[in-house]
């Protein structure tokens, strides 16, 4: 029987994942600290549904998100709404595990990177992810036992399809790449780091070569650096908001705010309001647009609370266009934080 399509890419821009074949949405969508979390039922599904109807075919989570609550939730709200398995793409992380006391159920250990994906895809209720990420370097595993783990979940369990990286340094992402190369391992293809306007060093210079010599891929978080981009803090702390509902985690970066450097980045964030609205649109959507516009960004990892937010932040598709280099130096200036490169000695290509 022929499956009907329910997917409709709109004006979706799609990139490959990287060296691989797959193709994923610009937008993509997260569940860390919001699904299963603050948010539960009904609104995850909401939220998932408003995604995809906006062409996001790729949706992100971790066992350690909401102590494997996130698995639970996204997992139940992709199968409530019945969209066909070849139609989105789906990756979880290991590593934190869901919370719990013993040894072995942390790590990169060859043991907790496939029980922990085999429980992962229970919580998910799916066969398979598309996309396992080792959630953080494990120093206390060998890096060829962590290769021979998650090629073994790929090639002998089929429980993913791609391994990938989160927070890990270009050199131990080399390091798992020449494993693989030389013992006929399966080499990692993206890494997910933070990456947003005022956080771009690592991102914008230490990966460099891993773009340049593996085409590697880039899944990232946090591109409104948690709210902050979107204007919403400039005033204070609102009740609803994220470092309110999650006091405890942000306590640092709300007194972060109030410092001299704190309330330069708001004033940052009020010059680019002027020239998303110069653009027609939101600092929300110019902030998610500036991400998007890095050709090494594979996808910009959405998260949200509410529906309306996501349409909001979809509309950073149309700012995506408007990005002239003459609108991105004018950002550029206003940020003021361009990492530098490593000296070149006149030997630039
Ligand atoms: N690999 C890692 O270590 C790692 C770490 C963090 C995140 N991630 C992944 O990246 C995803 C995205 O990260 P993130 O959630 O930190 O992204 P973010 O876009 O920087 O922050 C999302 C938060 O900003 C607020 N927001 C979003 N759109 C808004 C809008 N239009 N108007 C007003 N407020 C808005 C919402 O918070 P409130 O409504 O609660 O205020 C929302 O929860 C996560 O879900 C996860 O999948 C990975």
């Amino acid at each position: 029987m022929a499956v009907e399509s329910k997917f409709d890419p709109k004006d979706m821009v799609f990139r490959h994942l990287g060296p691989t074949g797959l193709k994923v949405s610009i937008f993509s969508l997260g569940g860390w600290l919001t699904y299963g979390g603050t948010q539960k039922g009904d609104i995850v599904k909401e939220c998932i549904q408003k995604a995809f109807d906006h062409g996001c075919n790729f949706f992100d989570t971790a066992e350690v998100y909401a102590n494997g609550q996130s698995e639970i939730e996204m997992g139940r709200a992709l199968n409530e709404l019945g969209y066909p398995r070849d139609e989105y793409v789906i990756s979880t992380k290991i590593f934190f595990g869901t919370g719990r006391k013993e040894p072995n159920t942390r790590g990169l250990s060859k043991k907790h990177v496939i029980e922990g994906l085999k429980s992962s895809l229970k919580r998910l209720n799916h066969d398979y992810v598309d996309i396992v990420l080792a959630h953080r370097p494990d120093n206390a595993t060998p890096m060829k036992e962590i290769v021979e783990g998650f090629t073994q979940a790929i090639r002998n369990l089929n429980l993913a399809y791609y391994w990938g990286t989160s927070e890990w340094s270009a050199t131990q992402i080399m390091e798992a790449t020449q494993i693989a190369e030389k013992y006929n391992l399966i080499a990692p293809i993206a890494e997910q780091p933070q990456y947003n306007a005022f956080h771009r060093q690592r991102f914008e210079v230490e990966f460099a070569p891993l773009y340049d010599q593996f085409k590697y891929g880039t899944t990232i978080w946090s591109p409104l650096a948690s709210g902050l981009l979107t204007g919403k803090y400039n005033d204070g702390i609102p009740e609803d908001s994220r470092f309110a509902t999650n006091k405890d985690f942000f306590e640092n970066t709300v007194k972060q705010l109030k410092s001299p450097e704190g309330q330069a980045k708001i004033e940052k964030v009020r010059k680019l309001t002027t020239v998303a609205e110069k653009l027609g649109g939101t600092v929300t959507q110019l902030s998610l647009a500036w991400a998007a516009k890095n050709p090494n960004v594979s996808t910009v990892i959405l998260g949200a609370t509410k529906v309306e937010q996501l349409e909001d932040n979809f509309g950073a598709l149309k700012l995506l266009e408007k990005l002239t280099p003459e609108i991105m130096e004018e950002i550029e200036k206003i940020l003021d934080n361009k990492p530098a490169g490593p000296a070149t000695y006149g030997r630039d290509r």
